[in-house]
């Protein structure tokens, strides 16, 4: 079997011995005295393994000379000390085998130079090659499997929510139909219009805006919940904050009120960032140095710092007298911008800010409607340099008063609801939880301005290749 990079570089085989190594090339020198260097990436680590490649080889001339970024190779060497700054060890090849070739390495679209981020995204299939999108996969998935653990630990189950489902969580009527229709032959309605309510083998379907309202469900008896997984959004934002398909953690606890789930937010979020900072040291220096100066600072500053909580009112009466002015006007009832949460977030506070209690009418029917009639028990953390990340509620666990809720809304009808008024017609509980966008997790995480640019396949108006 071969060896990964990280483990040659971190040390795991003692000098002297002999390896295989499989991977890309990034770079190759040649010197004077008859040797090459090869920078070889695998994706394991941030770094390069170097292999010094003598002239000697059979395919020196052939092979070796001919190699050029993007190459893949299987190298057999041996680990010795290396006596480059910045690399404990290398590798002395003994033989290089050329697995596949670059075929046209001038119109190769990811030469080792620096490329914008937008001509990333236009080879999103090639550019996990760079140190940009390797460091962002490492980083996004170190973060997901610390939430994952963080919940394990904590107690919760993870469930799968569906993706396909007949209710608009949110409420925004920004759901992706899913249909089976023949398309040739649509079903029509009584006026001879085509009838979209069929589209599903008969009835209606969409791609799910979040699973909360199953994940209510089972949080319902199984008391600690969560789900981790796709969601879809149909509104045209071409924002930096914003992608029509993206990955949220929606833990629901019974028995939990708006502070536990203030309480929990604050908790998750303090363990992911100390689980990166632990975990991926070496991606996110590169972050710090190239992408956003000061990213490990920040990281455990917000570690350690207590988020602020404060009241919608009081928020807005901040944003009120703090004398800038703001494209969007303040004043009481508004559904606040990215940019007045960024100058609570970043100028006002400089920490992560959890705002609470919100005014019922720009907040979704199932958050809990407050003695004064006027807010419901809601949150949302903003975060320093993006706004929002989570958003989530205490429940309305009232059935009477979710009715009402439900009465309020327009165009929809309270029996496709039966389950989810069920909850609260067979030992109903109080309970909470929230919604975390996970790329804007990530995008926070690294410093990387777009949430674009941390998923794999990011899914948007403008794009949906692959
Ligand atoms: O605030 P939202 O809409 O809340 C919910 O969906 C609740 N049902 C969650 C819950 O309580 N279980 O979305 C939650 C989070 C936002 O705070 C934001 O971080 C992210 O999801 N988000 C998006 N991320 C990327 N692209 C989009 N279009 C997003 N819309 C929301
Ligand atoms: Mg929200």
């Amino acid at each position: 079997a071969h060896a990964s990079l990280v483990e040659v570089l971190k040390g795991k085989f003692s000098v002297g011995s002999e390896v295989v190594v499989k991977g890309w090339v990034r770079t190759r020198r040649d010197s004077k005295a008859g040797i090459s260097f090869i920078a070889l990436h695998d994706g394991s680590c941030f770094d390069t393994l170097q292999a010094v490649v003598p002239n000697n080889l059979d395919n020196y001339e052939n092979e070796v000379l001919k190699l050029t970024t993007g190459c893949s190779v299987a190298i057999t060497g041996e680990v010795v000390e290396s006596p480059a700054k910045g690399q404990d060890f290398e590798l002395n090849a003994t033989a290089v085998e050329v697995m596949g070739w670059v075929e046209d390495p001038d119109t190769y679209p990811m030469a080792a130079k620096r490329h914008t981020i937008e001509y990333l995204r236009e080879h999103a299939h090639l550019r996990p090659r760079t140190n940009v999108m390797g460091a962002v996969t490492r980083v996004r998935s170190c973060l997901s499997q610390a939430i994952h653990r963080f919940f394990h630990e904590q107690g919760y189950n993870w469930i799968a929510t569906p993706i396909i489902t007949a209710s608009d969580c949110e409420g925004a009527g920004e759901m992706f139909r899913v249909s089976t229709l023949d398309m040739e032959n649509l079903p029509r309605t009584d006026k001879g219009t085509v009838d979209y309510d069929k589209d599903f083998f008969g009835k209606e379907a969409f791609l799910t805006v979040s699973g909360q309202l199953n994940a209510e469900t089972y949080a319902c008896a199984m008391s600690k919940v969560y789900t981790f997984g796709p969601t879809f959004r149909a509104e045209n934002s071409n924002t930096s904050r914003h992608l029509a398909e993206f990955w949220m953690v929606e833990p629901e606890v019974a028995f939990a009120d708006l502070d536990d789930a203030a309480k929990l937010a604050e908790d998750m979020l303090k363990y992911v960032f100390k689980a990166v900072l632990a975990e991926r040291a070496d991606d996110l220096a590169f972050f710090d140095q190239r992408i956003s100066k000061g990213t490990i600072e920040r990281l455990q500053k917000l570690a350690d710092a207590d988020f602020v909580q404060i009241d919608y009112t009081d928020a807005i009466e901040i944003l009120e007298k703090c004398g800038k002015k703001f494209e969007y006007p303040v004043s009481w009832g508004i559904d606040m911008s990215s940019e007045h949460e960024r100058y609570l977030a970043e100028e006002h506070f400089d920490a992560p800010v959890i705002v609470k209690n919100y005014p019922k009418d720009i907040k979704a029917f199932y958050m809990r409607l407050n003695d004064d009639g006027k807010t419901v028990a809601a949150m949302d953390v903003l975060a320093p340099g993006i706004g929002e990340i989570i958003g989530g509620a205490q429940r309305e666990e009232r059935l009477d008063v979710l009715d009402a809720r439900i009465a309020e809304m327009e165009d929809q009808d309270p029996a496709d609801y039966s389950w989810y008024r069920d909850l609260r017609r067979y030992g109903t509980v109080p309970h909470a939880g929230f919604g975390l966008g996970f790329e804007r997790l990530v995008a926070y995480v690294t410093g990387m301005g777009n949430v674009r640019d941390v998923i794999a396949f990011p899914r948007s108006p403008r794009n949906a290749e692959y």
